[in-house]
């Protein structure tokens, strides 16, 4: 997934992101959010953990979603990562770790009953937390099995009382160029942006991650807080999100705006359907040279599937 600087798709920074998408983001950080940490509240009426000392995770281990191969060791895989906020190659873990993942506040807003900005650590207490074991398939063709510990989405939907009729929920991680030097890249349309379809966001599978290996997610795993969507591309799993939007309108995700032909909305897992410049159809193991089939829906096709029954399997669903 690399982006040439000078290729001749570069376009301007101005028409990478339309402009009123860009800047009516910043528009939803108004005066008249429900900020509960700042209080000392909480939604669900615990104690804020804001200032407290740091405090151990407690999870049950799920083991419904069972994967054949091993857990990529913690080692391998904590130096080997995607965060374009940090660079475009894959050593970035020691630049990332400048990323200060506390205080960590996250914005939740759209169609809900009310905008609230919830603490990250109340958040984690407020959730029941879970270790899952899920494959991750990069659309570059490296694959990792990871444990992660987090929550459903659909918990988090809860939590956040949507109104109206939210037919996605969107994704916005952070934006600091003086500590992510990658921001300072102004042809990417910064901060980077993910959605789901409500559906998708429902489904059981749908993971919003906290931890990883027993313990807090470090920063080069999106910590403090990131997506994992097994069944799709590696790019959909958002990392170090600070808002979440319920929103009845599709917007442009960050690598959709780049190269919608290459990086599309949907991103569903498929070995049939090659990406424009490589097949599809096999993976790269992470700390092995093994290349194993890849499956569809990343081999979760019995729990998404019926996702898109209604909808003709095109290569658009799988782009
Ligand atoms: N999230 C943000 N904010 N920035 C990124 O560059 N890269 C994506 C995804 N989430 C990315 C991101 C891609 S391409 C992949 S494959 C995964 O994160 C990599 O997750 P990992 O580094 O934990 O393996």
């Amino acid at each position: 997934m690399k982006i040439l600087k000078k290729n001749k798709w570069n376009i301007e920074e101005n028409q990478v992101t339309p402009e009123v998408y860009f800047y009516n983001r910043r528009k939803f950080l108004s005066s008249t959010m429900l900020t509960i940490s700042s209080a000392g509240l909480s939604l669900t009426g615990f104690p804020s953990f804001a200032n407290s000392k740091d405090y151990p995770l407690s999870f049950k281990n799920n083991t419904k979603y069972k994967t054949e191969r091993k857990i990529t060791p913690e080692e391998i895989n904590g130096k080997y990562n995607n965060f374009f906020e940090f660079g475009s190659h894959k050593e970035i873990w020691k630049k990332a770790s400048k990323l200060k993942l506390r205080p960590w506040e996250i914005i939740i807003d759209g169609m809900v009953e009310k905008k609230i900005s919830i603490d990250i650590d109340n958040l984690i207490k407020s959730m029941p937390l879970e270790e899952r074991v899920y494959r991750h398939r990069c659309v570059e063709a490296w694959s990792m099995v990871v444990p992660w510990i987090g929550f459903e989405i659909n918990h988090l939907i809860n939590l956040a009382k949507p109104i109206g009729n939210p037919k996605f929920i969107q994704f916005e991680s952070f934006l600091d160029p003086s500590v992510a030097s990658g921001q300072k890249q102004y042809w990417y349309p910064w901060p980077y942006t993910e959605s789901l379809t409500f559906q998708e966001a429902k489904n059981e599978l749908s993971f919003i991650v906290i931890g990883a290996y027993g313990k807090k997610l470090v920063p080069q795993h999106g910590g403090p807080i990131r997506l994992a969507v097994p069944w799709k591309y590696g790019f959909k799993s958002i990392k170090s999100i600070k808002r979440i939007t319920f929103s009845d309108k599709r917007s442009n995700t960050f690598w959709e705006s780049l190269q919608p032909k290459e990086y599309g909305f949907w991103a569903n897992v498929n070995p049939d359907f090659p990406h424009p410049r490589w097949s599809q159809s096999t993976e790269r193991v992470l700390g092995s040279d093994k290349r194993v089939p890849t499956l569809i829906y990343n081999g979760y096709e019995e729990f998404v599937s019926n996702i898109y029954s209604g909808m003709k399997l095109s290569r658009k669903l799988f782009m």
